[in-house]
Formats: C-alpha cells, structure tokens, sequence
C-alpha cells in the first residue's frame, strides 16, 4: 500500500508541515486560546505562553520529532526502542490521544451541525437555526442524543476513510488543501469581525496588559493554564510528534520544522482572537463563556448579522471543522501507527486498513458514548464528579500529557542526552544544541511539573494557590 519500507513517508516537507501544523491547529487555537488568554489578563497570559512555547514546547517538538524519525516507529515501539524500561512512557502517548479522541470527535460533530445549519439558513430551510436563540439551539442539539451521535459517527468516518489513505495519499494529500484554505477563511471571518461597530473591545480584552493576575500566587495558575494550553494546542506528548516524525525523511530539517510549527500555531490562535472576541465585543455578549462561547455566544452573534450572518456562520463553522479534523486525523494516525508498526515489523506486512478500522470504531464507541452524556444531562458524572467530557479531559490533558512529557524530559535530558542531538543534527548542523539540552534538562522538567501540580489544582479546584 504504501512505499518506502512499506510503512509511508512525507512526499515533501511542506507536505509534512501542513500536516504538523495541520494537527496542532484545533480547537485549541479557535476556542481554547482566545478564552484563556482573555482570562489569564490577555497580554500577561500570551507572554508566559510565549515563554513557554520558546522553553519548552519547541524543545519537546525537537526531541518528538527526532525520537520518531530515529527509532522510524509509532510511540509505543519509539520508546521501547531505546529502552525497554521506557515503553510505559511509549504507553502514556498513546492512551492519552484516544481518550482525547472520544470527545474531541464529539466537538468535531458540533461543528459539523453548526455549519449544516448555518448553511441552512441560507436557504430558508427548516433544517437551518431559523434565529432560534443560540442557547435554546444548543441545548436543544446537545440532548438529542440521536442526532449529537450521529454527527460524531459521520466526524469520525471521515477521519477514518482519511487515515485508511496513509500517510502522503491520505493525511498529506488532504492537510494540503484544507490548511490553506482554513487560512483564507479566517482571514475573510477576521475582516468581517473586526470592522463591526465596538469590535475594540474585543481586541482590548485579549491584549490589554493586566499583571495584576500574577499578584500573590496568580501566576501559578495562569502559568497552568498557559502551560496546559501549550501541550494541549502543539499535539505535544500525545504520541502524534513522534508518529509524524518518523514519516520525515532523514534529509529534512527537524530543527527548523520544530521552529515553524509553534509558530504558525500561535499566529493562527492569535488570528482565531481576532476573529472571534471583536465579534464578541460587538454584540455585547461575553467574553468568559468558556464551553460555551464556540456555540452558544458565536451562533447568536451570527444570528445577529442579518443576512450576512448564515454565510459568515458557515464559513466559520466550517473553518473550526477542518481545524477539528485535521487534529483527529493526527490523533487517529498516532494510535494507529503503534500496532501498524508493531505487526510490519513482525511480519513485514502493512495491516494499516485492519488496524484503522479496528481503532477507529473503538473511538466511536468512545465518542457516541461521550455525545449520549449529553454535555452533563443524561449520565452520572464520572469520579462523582465530572461530565464525562471533562473526565476524559482530566486524565489525558491534565495527567498524562504533562507527566509524559516530564518523564520524556528526564530521559532525554539527563540519561540518554546523546541520542536525539545526533539525530537532529543529521541533516544540519544544530546551532541551538546547548540552549536545547540545557532547556531539556532543567527547565522543561519543572515547567512540567509546575503544570500538573496546577492542572489538579485547578480542575479539582482544590485551592492550593
Ligand atoms: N492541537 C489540537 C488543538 O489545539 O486543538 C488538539 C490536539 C491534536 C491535541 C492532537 C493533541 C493532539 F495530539
């Protein structure tokens, strides 16, 4: 099926990028990032995250990308390939991404109905919002449970007839069309928003200097919060870096691919901002809905638009969704990847399609599991305490990922310093090599730890700090 060792490669590096970027552009970024940085005191969040993007999350990228492209496997098997005494890691990596899976698919079948809708509306259809209150229209949606299901099967169909396709026919043949177009698009959303009347406001929420939520042990929090954002939106210990970077031929630049894509990731949530709160702004709503600031606040803004308000709508909701599906292409493709691997080596045949189909019908079970809750309405919380939806999210965004990524930072920092430094320098030389393994070995280390202190803190809002 697919060429080169059988097991698939970028057919170039743009390709690759798009893919990279194409994964860490999500709902992280159009909805996650706008809402905390307005949050965490707008420009005092985006410094501490810009810290950390620098100090860590492009030293995690590095060594992501170079574990994956030296040992050429899946997680599960990059790990043990450096030792076996690490494969629990390789573990961590990969339960993380499928219980993401399971709600992120949920959201993607949001987005999907929203923009069906909103092009409903064009057409007068019974089908579309026909002006109902954003509310009314969302909690109508979400306790349907037969139709929230259905969309989150269709989301995560697509996904699965993408990933079937491999590697450059499927993931790099698709990122390279929707990335680009994702862009126009939120440049069309963002002319629109910013120019409606009180749209600075908007811009005043996100980038107004506010320190004084540092004050006392403020920034703890706030540095969580950037901390946990940054894993969450640059596909970080999640097992899909180091899928992607054993794609990467050996002739491709980690170093700089590791640069790039923390940077078009930031500029595109920084454009998700601008899209968004100025809308916001203008219709007098809030800018701290949380949750529900994608569908509630933003549909009834649209709602407000007049006749331009369906085609605006569609265009933004279906922006969101090629963000959303670009991201569960890379999370199936990095769970995927670790049995493909797994049985190619042992029997040299490539199972891709069995194994697609396998994983991707258990994440329907997950996701049409996660959709029937219903947001809250319909089971009972997980740990007598969560939606079922912020319970998968506790454990793989708020534990998993910051302690895999801790121990990751330990192996490579201290124990095995050696190995990923010579596999980025093989194609060139590596110019940033002491900042990289100083950063690697001190400060990623307690970033992290930092960050899963916080995140506990914070989702069990225990009150530490
Ligand atoms: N980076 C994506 C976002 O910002 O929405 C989400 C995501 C994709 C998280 C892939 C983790 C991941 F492995």
């Amino acid at each position: 099926m697919e060429k080169d060792n059988n097991r698939g490669q970028w057919g170039s590096n743009f390709g690759f990028l798009m893919a990279a970027v194409g994964s860490a552009v999500g709902l992280g970024n159009l909805w996650g990032f706008p809402y905390k940085m307005g949050v965490g005191g707008g420009f005092a969040f985006l410094l501490l995250y810009l810290i950390l993007v620098v100090f860590v999350g492009y030293i995690m990228l590095n060594t992501e990308l170079a574990l994956g492209r030296k040992t050429g496997t899946g997680v599960v098997g990059a790990y043990r390939a450096i030792s076996t005494k690490y494969t629990a890691i390789g573990w961590m990596g990969a339960i993380a991404p499928f219980l993401i899976l399971g709600f992120y698919s949920m959201l993607g079948g949001y987005c999907m109905k929203y923009a069906v809708s909103n092009l409903g509306d064009l057409f007068n259809a019974s089908w579309g919002v026909n002006s109902a209150d954003g509310g009314e229209f969302f909690g109508t949606f979400i306790s349907n449970q037969a139709e929230s299901s259905i969309y989150t099967v269709v989301f995560i169909a697509l996904t699965i007839l993408i990933v079937l396709r491999g590697v450059s026919k499927g993931i790099e043949k698709f990122t390279k069309v929707a990335m680009p177009a994702l862009f126009v698009m939120l440049v069309i959303v963002i002319i629109r928003s910013v120019t409606l009347p009180g749209a600075i406001e908007g811009l005043e929420f996100m980038f107004k200097p506010d320190f004084s939520v540092f004050q006392g042990t403020g920034w703890i929090t706030v540095l969580a919060s950037a901390g946990g954002q940054m894993f969450f939106t640059l596909s970080l210990a999640m097992g899909i870096m180091v899928a992607y970077g054993s794609y990467l031929p050996k002739t491709q630049d980690i170093n700089k691919n590791a640069m790039i894509i923390p940077i078009a990731d930031t500029v595109i949530a920084i454009m998700a901002g601008l899209a968004i709160m100025p809308a916001v702004a203008s219709a007098g709503m809030e800018f701290g809905a949380g949750p529900g600031l994608l569908f509630v606040t933003l549909q009834t803004v649209f709602n407000g638009l007049g006749i331009a308000g369906p085609i605006f709508g569609f265009i933004f909701y279906a922006l969101v969704f090629i963000a959303a599906i670009t991201s569960a292409i890379s999370l199936l493709e990095g769970i995927v990847s670790i049995p493909v691997d797994k049985k190619l080596k042992e029997t040299g045949i490539n199972q891709r399609t069995k194994y697609t189909w396998i994983l991707g019908i258990l994440v329907m079970i997950e996701g049409v599991l996660v959709s029937l809750d219903g947001l809250g309405t319909y089971f009972p919380p997980l740990f007598g305490k969560f939606i079922w939806l912020d319970g998968f999210d506790l454990v793989s965004e708020g534990i998993l990922m910051p302690l895999g990524a801790f121990l990751t930072a330990i192996v490579f920092g201290w124990i095995r310093k050696d190995v990923l430094v010579d596999e980025i320098s093989l194609s060139s030389e590596f110019k940033s090599k002491k900042f990289y393994l100083f950063c690697l070995k001190y400060l990623a280390p307690v970033m992290m730890l930092l960050v899963l202190v916080g995140q506990i803190n914070s989702f069990f809002g225990l009150g530490w700090f």
